[in-house]
Protein backbone atom coordinates (compact mmCIF):
# COMPACT_ATOMS: atom_id res chain seq x y z
CA UNK A 1 0.00 0.00 0.00
CA UNK A 2 1.52 3.24 -0.66
CA UNK A 3 -0.04 6.51 0.91
CA UNK A 4 0.34 9.83 0.23
CA UNK A 5 -1.10 11.69 3.73
CA UNK A 6 -0.92 15.43 3.33
CA UNK A 7 -2.72 16.68 0.44
CA UNK A 8 -4.19 19.69 -0.86
CA UNK A 9 -7.03 20.93 -3.27
CA UNK A 10 -8.41 23.70 -4.92
CA UNK A 11 -10.90 23.47 -1.64
CA UNK A 12 -8.26 25.58 0.21
CA UNK A 13 -5.04 26.66 -1.19
CA UNK A 14 -4.39 23.51 -3.89
CA UNK A 15 -4.60 23.50 -7.35
CA UNK A 16 -6.29 19.92 -7.74
CA UNK A 17 -10.13 19.98 -8.21
CA UNK A 18 -11.26 16.52 -7.11
CA UNK A 19 -11.05 15.05 -9.82
CA UNK A 20 -7.65 15.96 -11.18
CA UNK A 21 -6.30 14.78 -7.42
CA UNK A 22 -7.78 11.44 -7.94
CA UNK A 23 -6.83 10.97 -11.61
CA UNK A 24 -2.99 11.95 -10.49
CA UNK A 25 -3.62 9.68 -7.28
CA UNK A 26 -4.42 6.51 -9.66
CA UNK A 27 -1.97 7.23 -12.16
CA UNK A 28 0.83 7.02 -9.49
CA UNK A 29 -0.15 4.27 -8.44
CA UNK A 30 -1.19 5.19 -4.71
CA UNK A 31 -3.54 3.32 -2.31
CA UNK A 32 -4.54 6.59 -0.17
CA UNK A 33 -4.32 9.94 -0.22
CA UNK A 34 -5.29 12.17 2.53
CA UNK A 35 -6.78 15.15 1.98
CA UNK A 36 -6.21 17.56 4.26
CA UNK A 37 -7.46 20.79 3.35
CA UNK A 38 -6.57 23.93 5.22
CA UNK A 39 -9.73 24.83 7.55
CA UNK A 40 -12.65 22.84 5.56
CA UNK A 41 -14.47 19.62 5.10
CA UNK A 42 -16.07 21.00 1.67
CA UNK A 43 -14.78 18.56 -0.66
CA UNK A 44 -14.46 15.56 0.91
CA UNK A 45 -17.66 13.81 0.16
CA UNK A 46 -17.17 14.31 -3.37
CA UNK A 47 -13.36 13.56 -3.82
CA UNK A 48 -14.89 10.22 -1.43
CA UNK A 49 -17.66 9.43 -3.85
CA UNK A 50 -15.00 9.66 -7.24
CA UNK A 51 -12.43 8.17 -4.91
CA UNK A 52 -14.70 5.09 -4.21
CA UNK A 53 -15.53 4.37 -7.97
CA UNK A 54 -11.67 4.51 -9.38
CA UNK A 55 -10.89 2.09 -6.37
CA UNK A 56 -8.78 4.57 -4.57
CA UNK A 57 -8.39 4.95 -0.61
CA UNK A 58 -9.30 8.38 0.56
CA UNK A 59 -8.96 9.24 4.18
CA UNK A 60 -11.16 12.36 4.88
CA UNK A 61 -8.92 14.98 7.14
CA UNK A 62 -8.29 18.84 7.66
CA UNK A 63 -5.40 20.55 8.36
CA UNK A 64 -6.32 23.35 11.09
CA UNK A 65 -4.32 26.62 11.13
CA UNK A 66 -4.45 26.76 15.20
CA UNK A 67 -2.24 28.73 17.30
CA UNK A 68 -0.57 28.23 21.09
CA UNK A 69 -1.41 31.51 23.08
CA UNK A 70 0.75 30.82 25.44
CA UNK A 71 4.12 30.81 22.53
CA UNK A 72 2.99 32.92 20.38
CA UNK A 73 3.15 30.17 17.54
CA UNK A 74 1.32 29.46 14.28
CA UNK A 75 0.65 25.19 14.95
CA UNK A 76 -0.97 22.98 12.19
CA UNK A 77 -2.79 20.36 13.37
CA UNK A 78 -4.12 17.32 11.21
CA UNK A 79 -7.07 15.56 11.51
CA UNK A 80 -7.79 12.11 9.99
CA UNK A 81 -10.65 9.65 9.51
CA UNK A 82 -13.04 12.18 10.04
CA UNK A 83 -16.66 11.49 9.58
CA UNK A 84 -18.55 13.08 6.57
CA UNK A 85 -20.01 15.33 7.84
CA UNK A 86 -17.67 16.12 10.49
CA UNK A 87 -19.87 19.06 12.71
CA UNK A 88 -17.07 19.81 15.63
CA UNK A 89 -14.76 20.66 13.01
CA UNK A 90 -16.50 22.69 11.13
CA UNK A 91 -18.35 24.65 13.25
CA UNK A 92 -14.44 25.62 14.58
CA UNK A 93 -13.33 26.46 10.87
CA UNK A 94 -16.08 27.97 9.57
CA UNK A 95 -14.87 31.19 10.98
CA UNK A 96 -11.18 30.50 10.19
CA UNK A 97 -12.61 30.93 6.22
CA UNK A 98 -14.65 33.75 7.12
CA UNK A 99 -11.87 35.84 8.65
CA UNK A 100 -9.37 34.14 5.84
CA UNK A 101 -11.80 35.38 3.19
CA UNK A 102 -11.98 38.99 4.30
CA UNK A 103 -8.46 39.28 4.96
CA UNK A 104 -7.65 38.14 1.46
CA UNK A 105 -9.93 40.61 -0.02
CA UNK A 106 -8.47 43.39 2.10
CA UNK A 107 -4.93 42.04 -0.02
CA UNK A 108 -6.60 42.25 -3.11
CA UNK A 109 -7.76 46.29 -2.70
CA UNK A 110 -4.24 47.18 -0.88
CA UNK A 111 -2.74 45.75 -4.33
CA UNK A 112 -5.35 47.34 -6.50
CA UNK A 113 -4.45 50.63 -4.73
CA UNK A 114 -0.70 50.40 -5.09
CA UNK A 115 -1.33 49.61 -8.90
CA UNK A 116 -1.29 46.03 -9.33
CA UNK A 117 -2.98 45.02 -12.36
CA UNK A 118 -5.38 42.16 -10.68
CA UNK A 119 -9.22 42.64 -9.82
CA UNK A 120 -11.19 40.30 -7.10
CA UNK A 121 -13.31 38.88 -9.73
CA UNK A 122 -10.09 37.73 -11.19
CA UNK A 123 -8.45 36.27 -7.95
CA UNK A 124 -12.16 34.76 -7.40
CA UNK A 125 -11.89 33.50 -11.20
CA UNK A 126 -8.21 32.17 -9.99
CA UNK A 127 -9.86 30.25 -7.27
CA UNK A 128 -12.76 28.48 -8.93
CA UNK A 129 -10.97 27.78 -11.97
CA UNK A 130 -11.87 24.29 -13.52
CA UNK A 131 -13.91 23.07 -10.81
CA UNK A 132 -16.57 20.97 -11.95
CA UNK A 133 -20.66 22.80 -11.11
CA UNK A 134 -21.26 20.43 -8.52
CA UNK A 135 -17.68 20.91 -7.16
CA UNK A 136 -18.70 24.75 -6.79
CA UNK A 137 -21.65 23.90 -5.45
CA UNK A 138 -19.97 23.08 -2.39
CA UNK A 139 -16.97 25.34 -2.64
CA UNK A 140 -17.51 28.28 -0.26
CA UNK A 141 -15.43 30.72 -2.13
CA UNK A 142 -12.93 31.48 0.31
CA UNK A 143 -9.64 32.96 -1.21
CA UNK A 144 -6.15 32.33 -0.48
CA UNK A 145 -3.10 34.24 -0.76
CA UNK A 146 -2.05 31.74 -3.16
CA UNK A 147 -4.42 32.42 -5.76
CA UNK A 148 -3.70 36.10 -5.42
CA UNK A 149 -0.04 35.44 -6.20
CA UNK A 150 -0.47 32.89 -8.97
CA UNK A 151 -2.49 36.20 -10.38
CA UNK A 152 -0.01 38.17 -10.19
CA UNK A 153 2.71 35.49 -11.59
CA UNK A 154 -0.11 34.95 -14.80
CA UNK A 155 -0.30 38.72 -15.13
CA UNK A 156 3.49 38.84 -15.33
CA UNK A 157 3.54 40.79 -12.34
CA UNK A 158 5.98 37.99 -10.19
CA UNK A 159 7.76 35.35 -11.93
CA UNK A 160 6.58 32.71 -9.55
CA UNK A 161 4.51 32.39 -6.74
CA UNK A 162 7.35 32.11 -3.89
CA UNK A 163 9.63 34.58 -4.98
CA UNK A 164 10.94 38.00 -4.44
CA UNK A 165 7.33 39.48 -4.81
CA UNK A 166 5.84 37.30 -2.45
CA UNK A 167 8.48 37.84 0.22
CA UNK A 168 8.04 41.70 -0.38
CA UNK A 169 4.26 41.57 -0.78
CA UNK A 170 3.44 38.93 2.33
CA UNK A 171 6.53 39.19 4.48
CA UNK A 172 7.60 41.66 7.55
CA UNK A 173 6.34 45.00 7.01
CA UNK A 174 4.64 44.31 3.00
CA UNK A 175 1.77 46.07 2.14
CA UNK A 176 -0.47 42.45 2.05
CA UNK A 177 1.33 41.12 5.80
CA UNK A 178 -0.29 40.32 8.89
CA UNK A 179 -1.78 36.55 9.66
CA UNK A 180 -5.56 36.18 10.65
CA UNK A 181 -6.70 35.25 13.94
CA UNK A 182 -6.50 31.33 14.23
CA UNK A 183 -8.22 29.02 16.67
CA UNK A 184 -6.52 27.57 19.89
CA UNK A 185 -4.84 24.85 19.28
CA UNK A 186 -6.64 22.54 22.13
CA UNK A 187 -9.53 23.74 20.62
CA UNK A 188 -8.64 22.44 17.11
CA UNK A 189 -7.30 18.88 18.97
CA UNK A 190 -10.81 18.94 20.70
CA UNK A 191 -12.91 19.68 18.27
CA UNK A 192 -11.10 16.58 15.72
CA UNK A 193 -11.83 14.52 18.41
CA UNK A 194 -15.25 14.92 19.55
CA UNK A 195 -15.92 14.08 15.80
CA UNK A 196 -14.25 11.13 16.27
CA UNK A 197 -11.15 12.05 13.97
CA UNK A 198 -6.94 10.79 15.06
CA UNK A 199 -5.17 13.80 15.53
CA UNK A 200 -1.74 14.51 14.48
CA UNK A 201 0.58 16.87 14.91
CA UNK A 202 1.61 18.79 11.42
CA UNK A 203 5.53 18.80 10.41
CA UNK A 204 6.85 19.75 14.01
CA UNK A 205 10.33 20.48 12.24
CA UNK A 206 8.63 23.62 9.89
CA UNK A 207 6.92 25.42 13.03
CA UNK A 208 8.99 24.12 15.60
CA UNK A 209 6.54 22.74 17.60
CA UNK A 210 8.54 19.54 19.18
CA UNK A 211 8.35 20.54 22.74
CA UNK A 212 4.39 20.40 22.45
CA UNK A 213 4.21 16.99 22.10
CA UNK A 214 4.07 15.50 25.85
CA UNK A 215 1.17 17.95 26.79
CA UNK A 216 -1.02 17.64 23.38
CA UNK A 217 -0.40 13.59 24.36
CA UNK A 218 -1.83 14.54 27.20
CA UNK A 219 -5.05 16.35 25.59
CA UNK A 220 -5.46 13.17 23.16
CA UNK A 221 -2.72 13.58 19.80
CA UNK A 222 -2.57 10.10 18.22
CA UNK A 223 0.36 10.61 16.18
CA UNK A 224 2.97 13.15 14.36
CA UNK A 225 3.76 13.79 10.61
CA UNK A 226 7.11 12.56 10.32
CA UNK A 227 8.01 12.59 6.36
CA UNK A 228 7.70 16.16 5.36
CA UNK A 229 9.27 17.82 2.66
CA UNK A 230 10.51 20.84 4.63
CA UNK A 231 11.71 18.29 7.53
CA UNK A 232 15.19 17.87 7.65
CA UNK A 233 17.01 14.48 8.41
CA UNK A 234 17.65 15.53 11.78
CA UNK A 235 13.90 16.44 12.20
CA UNK A 236 12.78 13.20 10.90
CA UNK A 237 14.84 11.29 13.32
CA UNK A 238 13.74 14.01 16.50
CA UNK A 239 10.31 13.25 15.31
CA UNK A 240 10.71 9.33 15.01
CA UNK A 241 12.28 9.43 18.47
CA UNK A 242 9.43 11.31 20.03
CA UNK A 243 7.00 8.59 18.06
CA UNK A 244 8.44 6.15 19.80
CA UNK A 245 8.72 7.47 23.08
CA UNK A 246 5.15 8.53 23.07
CA UNK A 247 4.19 5.34 20.72
CA UNK A 248 2.23 7.90 18.30
CA UNK A 249 1.27 7.05 14.87
CA UNK A 250 4.09 7.86 12.10
CA UNK A 251 2.47 9.91 9.54
CA UNK A 252 3.85 11.37 6.03
CA UNK A 253 3.14 12.88 2.66
CA UNK A 254 4.16 15.50 -0.02
CA UNK A 255 2.04 18.56 1.31
CA UNK A 256 1.64 18.83 -2.47
CA UNK A 257 -0.50 22.01 -3.69
CA UNK A 258 -0.38 21.31 -7.55
CA UNK A 259 0.84 23.97 -9.22
CA UNK A 260 0.08 26.35 -6.24
CA UNK A 261 3.04 25.55 -4.44
CA UNK A 262 6.58 24.70 -4.73
CA UNK A 263 6.77 21.75 -6.75
CA UNK A 264 6.08 18.74 -4.99
CA UNK A 265 4.67 15.21 -6.37
CA UNK A 266 1.89 13.58 -5.54
CA UNK A 267 3.40 9.96 -3.72
CA UNK A 268 7.12 10.90 -3.39
CA UNK A 269 7.11 10.94 0.51
CA UNK A 270 4.85 8.98 1.55
CA UNK A 271 3.61 7.18 5.10
CA UNK A 272 5.58 4.27 7.11
CA UNK A 273 2.98 1.53 6.36
CA UNK A 274 3.13 0.59 10.28
CA UNK A 275 1.72 4.15 10.22
CA UNK A 276 -0.70 3.70 7.89
CA UNK A 277 -2.23 0.48 9.14
CA UNK A 278 -2.87 1.91 12.77
CA UNK A 279 -4.28 4.88 11.20
CA UNK A 280 -7.11 2.94 9.40
CA UNK A 281 -7.30 0.17 12.12
CA UNK A 282 -10.53 -0.78 13.46
CA UNK A 283 -9.98 -0.24 17.38
CA UNK A 284 -11.69 -3.85 17.68
CA UNK A 285 -9.11 -6.47 17.97
CA UNK A 286 -11.98 -9.25 16.62
CA UNK A 287 -12.32 -7.80 13.68
CA UNK A 288 -8.25 -6.62 13.15
CA UNK A 289 -7.65 -10.17 13.85
CA UNK A 290 -10.47 -11.80 11.19
CA UNK A 291 -8.99 -9.25 8.40
CA UNK A 292 -5.63 -10.07 9.27
CA UNK A 293 -6.52 -13.76 9.53
CA UNK A 294 -8.01 -12.92 5.96
CA UNK A 295 -5.12 -11.42 4.09
CA UNK A 296 -3.41 -13.94 5.25
CA UNK A 297 -5.14 -16.88 3.40
CA UNK A 298 -5.02 -14.85 0.21
CA UNK A 299 -1.32 -14.37 0.60
CA UNK A 300 -1.25 -18.64 0.62
CA UNK A 301 -3.64 -17.88 -2.87
CA UNK A 302 -1.40 -15.09 -4.59
CA UNK A 303 1.20 -16.73 -3.94
CA UNK A 304 0.08 -20.00 -5.73
CA UNK A 305 -0.85 -17.84 -8.56
CA UNK A 306 2.82 -18.00 -9.96
CA UNK A 307 2.47 -21.96 -9.33
CA UNK A 308 1.33 -24.45 -12.07
CA UNK A 309 -2.52 -24.99 -10.73
CA UNK A 310 -3.89 -27.91 -11.51
CA UNK A 311 -7.67 -27.82 -11.35
CA UNK A 312 -9.67 -30.91 -10.52
CA UNK A 313 -13.10 -30.48 -12.09
CA UNK A 314 -16.13 -31.26 -9.55
CA UNK A 315 -18.53 -34.14 -10.59
CA UNK A 316 -17.11 -34.33 -14.04
CA UNK A 317 -18.33 -30.60 -14.87
CA UNK A 318 -15.40 -28.72 -17.13
CA UNK A 319 -16.96 -25.25 -15.53
CA UNK A 320 -16.97 -26.01 -12.09
CA UNK A 321 -12.82 -26.76 -10.56
CA UNK A 322 -11.62 -26.93 -7.33
CA UNK A 323 -7.44 -26.89 -6.89
CA UNK A 324 -5.24 -28.12 -3.68
CA UNK A 325 -5.49 -24.23 -3.23
CA UNK A 326 -9.17 -23.88 -2.59
CA UNK A 327 -8.40 -26.71 0.02
CA UNK A 328 -5.37 -25.37 1.56
CA UNK A 329 -6.87 -22.10 1.97
CA UNK A 330 -10.02 -23.44 3.37
CA UNK A 331 -8.16 -25.37 5.72
CA UNK A 332 -5.96 -22.58 6.78
CA UNK A 333 -9.46 -20.51 7.49
CA UNK A 334 -10.39 -23.15 9.53
CA UNK A 335 -7.49 -23.92 11.67
CA UNK A 336 -6.97 -19.99 12.34
CA UNK A 337 -10.45 -19.21 12.99
CA UNK A 338 -10.94 -22.99 14.65
CA UNK A 339 -8.38 -22.47 17.31
CA UNK A 340 -9.99 -18.94 18.80
CA UNK A 341 -13.23 -20.15 18.55
CA UNK A 342 -13.62 -23.99 19.33
CA UNK A 343 -17.07 -24.28 19.75
CA UNK A 344 -18.45 -22.31 16.69
CA UNK A 345 -19.65 -23.91 13.64
CA UNK A 346 -18.82 -23.53 9.90
CA UNK A 347 -20.54 -23.59 6.31
CA UNK A 348 -17.46 -23.66 3.63
CA UNK A 349 -17.72 -24.68 0.08
CA UNK A 350 -14.74 -27.46 -0.26
CA UNK A 351 -16.40 -29.24 3.37
CA UNK A 352 -19.24 -30.94 1.99
CA UNK A 353 -21.11 -31.48 5.54
CA UNK A 354 -23.48 -28.97 6.41
CA UNK A 355 -23.76 -27.55 10.10
CA UNK A 356 -26.21 -29.33 12.19
CA UNK A 357 -27.59 -26.27 13.68
CA UNK A 358 -26.25 -22.53 12.93
CA UNK A 359 -28.00 -21.12 15.58
CA UNK A 360 -25.08 -19.83 17.63
CA UNK A 361 -21.86 -18.54 16.06
CA UNK A 362 -21.45 -19.37 12.66
CA UNK A 363 -18.92 -18.55 9.92
CA UNK A 364 -19.42 -19.46 6.47
CA UNK A 365 -16.27 -19.29 3.65
CA UNK A 366 -15.64 -19.58 0.87
CA UNK A 367 -11.87 -19.92 0.58
CA UNK A 368 -11.38 -19.18 -3.28
CA UNK A 369 -14.30 -17.20 -5.08
CA UNK A 370 -14.28 -17.26 -8.68
CA UNK A 371 -11.28 -20.24 -8.87
CA UNK A 372 -12.10 -20.66 -12.78
CA UNK A 373 -10.42 -17.18 -12.91
CA UNK A 374 -7.68 -18.16 -10.58
CA UNK A 375 -6.47 -20.98 -12.70
CA UNK A 376 -7.25 -19.38 -16.29
CA UNK A 377 -6.37 -15.52 -15.45
CA UNK A 378 -4.83 -15.29 -12.09
CA UNK A 379 -6.43 -12.30 -11.08
CA UNK A 380 -10.51 -11.56 -10.12
CA UNK A 381 -10.64 -14.00 -7.55
CA UNK A 382 -11.54 -13.40 -3.67
CA UNK A 383 -10.99 -14.83 0.10
CA UNK A 384 -14.58 -14.34 1.32
CA UNK A 385 -15.67 -15.15 5.01
CA UNK A 386 -18.86 -14.27 7.18
CA UNK A 387 -19.93 -14.26 10.84
CA UNK A 388 -23.04 -14.95 12.06
CA UNK A 389 -24.11 -15.01 15.66
CA UNK A 390 -27.76 -16.54 16.73
CA UNK A 391 -28.99 -15.87 12.55
CA UNK A 392 -27.41 -12.33 12.06
CA UNK A 393 -25.14 -10.97 10.56
CA UNK A 394 -21.95 -10.09 12.81
CA UNK A 395 -19.01 -9.45 10.20
CA UNK A 396 -18.45 -10.22 6.51
CA UNK A 397 -15.05 -9.85 4.68
CA UNK A 398 -14.25 -9.96 1.07
CA UNK A 399 -10.53 -10.03 0.10
CA UNK A 400 -9.81 -9.08 -3.45
CA UNK A 401 -6.08 -10.85 -3.38
CA UNK A 402 -4.49 -9.74 -6.66
CA UNK A 403 -5.82 -6.08 -6.06
CA UNK A 404 -5.26 -5.96 -2.49
CA UNK A 405 -8.16 -4.73 -1.58
CA UNK A 406 -10.06 -5.79 1.82
CA UNK A 407 -13.81 -5.34 1.99
CA UNK A 408 -15.41 -5.13 5.58
CA UNK A 409 -18.92 -5.04 6.68
CA UNK A 410 -20.02 -4.69 10.20
CA UNK A 411 -23.65 -4.28 10.76
CA UNK A 412 -24.30 -0.32 11.59
CA UNK A 413 -20.83 0.42 11.89
CA UNK A 414 -20.18 0.59 7.71
CA UNK A 415 -18.37 -0.74 4.99
CA UNK A 416 -15.01 -0.21 4.65
CA UNK A 417 -12.01 -1.14 2.04
CA UNK A 418 -8.49 -1.34 3.55
CA UNK A 419 -9.84 0.26 6.58
CA UNK A 420 -10.71 3.22 4.98
CA UNK A 421 -15.00 3.97 5.44
CA UNK A 422 -17.23 3.62 2.19
CA UNK A 423 -20.04 6.08 1.27
CA UNK A 424 -23.56 5.09 0.74
CA UNK A 425 -24.76 4.37 -2.72
CA UNK A 426 -26.41 7.91 -4.06
CA UNK A 427 -27.11 7.79 -7.44
CA UNK A 428 -30.51 6.08 -8.51
CA UNK A 429 -30.32 4.85 -11.94
CA UNK A 430 -33.25 3.51 -14.26
CA UNK A 431 -32.43 0.18 -15.59
CA UNK A 432 -32.50 1.09 -18.89
CA UNK A 433 -29.09 3.00 -18.05
CA UNK A 434 -27.57 0.39 -15.63
CA UNK A 435 -25.07 -2.24 -16.09
CA UNK A 436 -25.74 -5.73 -14.89
CA UNK A 437 -23.45 -8.41 -14.67
CA UNK A 438 -25.48 -11.74 -15.91
CA UNK A 439 -23.65 -14.67 -17.27
CA UNK A 440 -25.17 -16.68 -20.51
CA UNK A 441 -25.55 -19.49 -18.12
CA UNK A 442 -27.39 -17.74 -15.67
CA UNK A 443 -29.43 -16.27 -19.00
CA UNK A 444 -30.08 -20.21 -19.55
CA UNK A 445 -31.45 -20.54 -16.49
CA UNK A 446 -33.74 -18.11 -16.00
CA UNK A 447 -35.76 -18.91 -19.23
CA UNK A 448 -35.44 -22.52 -18.37
CA UNK A 449 -36.62 -22.07 -14.63
CA UNK A 450 -38.80 -18.85 -14.55
CA UNK A 451 -39.60 -18.35 -17.88
CA UNK A 452 -37.57 -14.90 -18.60
CA UNK A 453 -36.74 -14.15 -22.28
CA UNK A 454 -33.30 -13.08 -22.89
CA UNK A 455 -34.29 -10.37 -24.76
CA UNK A 456 -35.77 -8.89 -21.60
CA UNK A 457 -31.73 -8.82 -20.63
CA UNK A 458 -30.11 -8.03 -23.44
CA UNK A 459 -32.17 -5.08 -24.58
CA UNK A 460 -33.25 -3.64 -21.42
CA UNK A 461 -30.06 -2.38 -19.92
CA UNK A 462 -27.23 -0.30 -20.80
CA UNK A 463 -24.94 -3.01 -20.51
CA UNK A 464 -24.14 -6.29 -19.80
CA UNK A 465 -21.24 -8.15 -18.07
CA UNK A 466 -19.61 -11.41 -16.00
CA UNK A 467 -16.62 -11.07 -14.63
CA UNK A 468 -16.58 -14.56 -13.19
CA UNK A 469 -16.16 -13.66 -9.48
CA UNK A 470 -19.67 -13.34 -7.66
CA UNK A 471 -18.24 -11.67 -4.64
CA UNK A 472 -16.28 -9.22 -6.26
CA UNK A 473 -19.39 -8.83 -8.58
CA UNK A 474 -21.18 -7.39 -5.80
CA UNK A 475 -18.16 -4.92 -4.73
CA UNK A 476 -18.44 -3.77 -7.66
CA UNK A 477 -21.91 -2.32 -6.75
CA UNK A 478 -20.27 -1.52 -3.56
CA UNK A 479 -18.29 0.87 -5.52
CA UNK A 480 -20.52 2.51 -7.94
CA UNK A 481 -19.15 0.74 -10.83
CA UNK A 482 -21.50 -1.70 -11.62
CA UNK A 483 -25.49 -1.34 -10.83
CA UNK A 484 -26.85 -4.58 -10.34
CA UNK A 485 -25.49 -8.54 -10.04
CA UNK A 486 -27.29 -11.46 -10.92
CA UNK A 487 -26.79 -15.18 -10.59
CA UNK A 488 -29.01 -18.53 -10.92
CA UNK A 489 -26.16 -20.50 -9.98
CA UNK A 490 -24.66 -19.16 -6.58
CA UNK A 491 -24.50 -20.39 -3.29
CA UNK A 492 -24.43 -19.08 0.55
CA UNK A 493 -20.53 -19.06 0.36
CA UNK A 494 -20.53 -17.12 -2.90
CA UNK A 495 -22.43 -13.92 -1.50
CA UNK A 496 -22.49 -14.36 2.63
CA UNK A 497 -20.13 -12.11 3.15
CA UNK A 498 -20.38 -9.64 -0.05
CA UNK A 499 -23.88 -8.92 1.24
CA UNK A 500 -22.78 -7.85 4.87
CA UNK A 501 -20.63 -5.31 3.29
CA UNK A 502 -23.83 -4.50 0.99
CA UNK A 503 -26.04 -3.83 2.95
CA UNK A 504 -23.71 -1.26 5.11
CA UNK A 505 -23.84 0.93 1.92
CA UNK A 506 -28.06 1.23 1.29
CA UNK A 507 -27.82 -1.86 -0.97
CA UNK A 508 -30.39 -4.64 -1.11
CA UNK A 509 -30.25 -7.85 -2.38
CA UNK A 510 -32.91 -11.08 -2.62
CA UNK A 511 -32.03 -14.72 -2.85
CA UNK A 512 -34.39 -17.44 -3.75
CA UNK A 513 -34.88 -20.26 -1.08
CA UNK A 514 -37.55 -21.86 -2.14
CA UNK A 515 -41.42 -22.14 -1.93
CA UNK A 516 -41.77 -22.92 1.74
CA UNK A 517 -45.69 -25.00 1.13
CA UNK A 518 -45.06 -26.42 -2.20
CA UNK A 519 -40.94 -26.99 -1.58
CA UNK A 520 -40.69 -26.58 -5.24
CA UNK A 521 -36.58 -25.93 -5.62
CA UNK A 522 -35.98 -25.75 -2.24
CA UNK A 523 -33.51 -28.15 -1.56
CA UNK A 524 -31.57 -27.36 1.38
CA UNK A 525 -32.42 -27.31 4.79
CA UNK A 526 -34.93 -24.41 4.70
CA UNK A 527 -34.92 -24.61 8.49
CA UNK A 528 -31.65 -23.87 9.85
CA UNK A 529 -31.19 -20.36 10.53
CA UNK A 530 -30.54 -18.26 7.73
CA UNK A 531 -32.72 -19.95 5.50
CA UNK A 532 -30.35 -19.62 2.82
CA UNK A 533 -27.49 -21.35 4.97
CA UNK A 534 -27.61 -24.12 2.34
CA UNK A 535 -25.36 -26.24 -0.11
CA UNK A 536 -27.33 -25.67 -3.00
CA UNK A 537 -27.08 -23.17 -5.72
CA UNK A 538 -29.93 -20.57 -6.66
CA UNK A 539 -30.69 -16.86 -7.53
CA UNK A 540 -29.33 -14.70 -5.77
CA UNK A 541 -29.51 -10.45 -6.99
CA UNK A 542 -27.81 -7.64 -5.86
CA UNK A 543 -28.59 -3.88 -6.91
CA UNK A 544 -27.65 -0.68 -5.73
CA UNK A 545 -30.58 0.17 -4.10
CA UNK A 546 -34.13 -1.40 -3.25
CA UNK A 547 -35.60 0.46 -5.58
CA UNK A 548 -33.27 -0.47 -8.22
CA UNK A 549 -33.81 -4.16 -6.92
CA UNK A 550 -37.83 -3.69 -7.21
CA UNK A 551 -37.73 -2.46 -10.75
CA UNK A 552 -35.69 -5.48 -12.23
CA UNK A 553 -37.71 -7.71 -10.33
CA UNK A 554 -40.96 -6.36 -11.77
CA UNK A 555 -39.41 -6.25 -15.12
CA UNK A 556 -38.36 -9.90 -15.36
CA UNK A 557 -40.93 -11.94 -12.92
CA UNK A 558 -43.93 -10.39 -15.05
CA UNK A 559 -45.83 -13.44 -14.49
CA UNK A 560 -45.40 -13.22 -10.62
CA UNK A 561 -42.27 -13.32 -8.12
CA UNK A 562 -40.10 -16.35 -7.90
CA UNK A 563 -40.10 -17.29 -4.10
CA UNK A 564 -37.51 -15.08 -3.23
CA UNK A 565 -36.56 -13.43 -0.01
CA UNK A 566 -35.03 -9.69 0.46
CA UNK A 567 -31.81 -10.41 2.62
C1 LIG B 1 -18.28 -19.19 -8.60
C2 LIG B 1 -18.15 -17.73 -9.02
C3 LIG B 1 -18.95 -17.48 -10.27
C4 LIG B 1 -20.42 -17.88 -10.12
C5 LIG B 1 -20.48 -19.34 -9.71
C6 LIG B 1 -19.73 -19.56 -8.42
P1 LIG B 1 -16.49 -20.52 -7.17
O1 LIG B 1 -17.61 -19.38 -7.37
O2 LIG B 1 -18.55 -16.87 -8.03
O3 LIG B 1 -18.91 -16.13 -10.62
O4 LIG B 1 -21.07 -17.70 -11.34
O5 LIG B 1 -21.80 -19.71 -9.56
O6 LIG B 1 -19.82 -20.91 -8.06
O7 LIG B 1 -17.15 -21.81 -7.45
O8 LIG B 1 -15.38 -20.22 -8.07
O9 LIG B 1 -16.17 -20.37 -5.72
CA1 LIG C 1 -14.99 -21.27 -4.28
Amino acid sequence: MIADLHVHTRFSDGSYTARELVVEAKRKNLSHVAVVDHDTTAGLPIIASLAQRAGLGMIPGVEISAFDTRTSRKIHLLGYRLPLPAPHVEALCAPIRERRNARTREQVQALLEAGYPITLEEVEEIAADSFSPEELDVWEGVLFKQHVMELLVKKGAASRMYGDLYRVLFKDDGICAGDIEYVDLFEALAAIRADGGVAVLAHPGQQESFDLIPELVEAGLAGIEVFHPDHSPEDTARARALAEDFDLIEVGGTDDHGTFGSPRRLGEITAPEAGLDRLLSFDDDEVEWLVKTVRSAGDLARRATTDGIDPKLKAGDIRDLVTAHDMAVEGYLRDAIGSRHPDHTFLTEEDETLPESTAGPAWIIDPIDGTTNFVSAGTYFAVSVARWDGGEPVVGVVYDVMADECYVGIPNRGAFCNGVPLLPLERPLPLEASVIEVSSSTMRRLKRDFGVETKQIRKSFRAQRALGCASLGVIRVIRGTLDIYLSATISAWDHAAANIVLREVGGAAVVEIGDEETGERSHGEASTSPPWFRRDRGLFIAARDRATLDALLAHLFRSGRPPVTFL
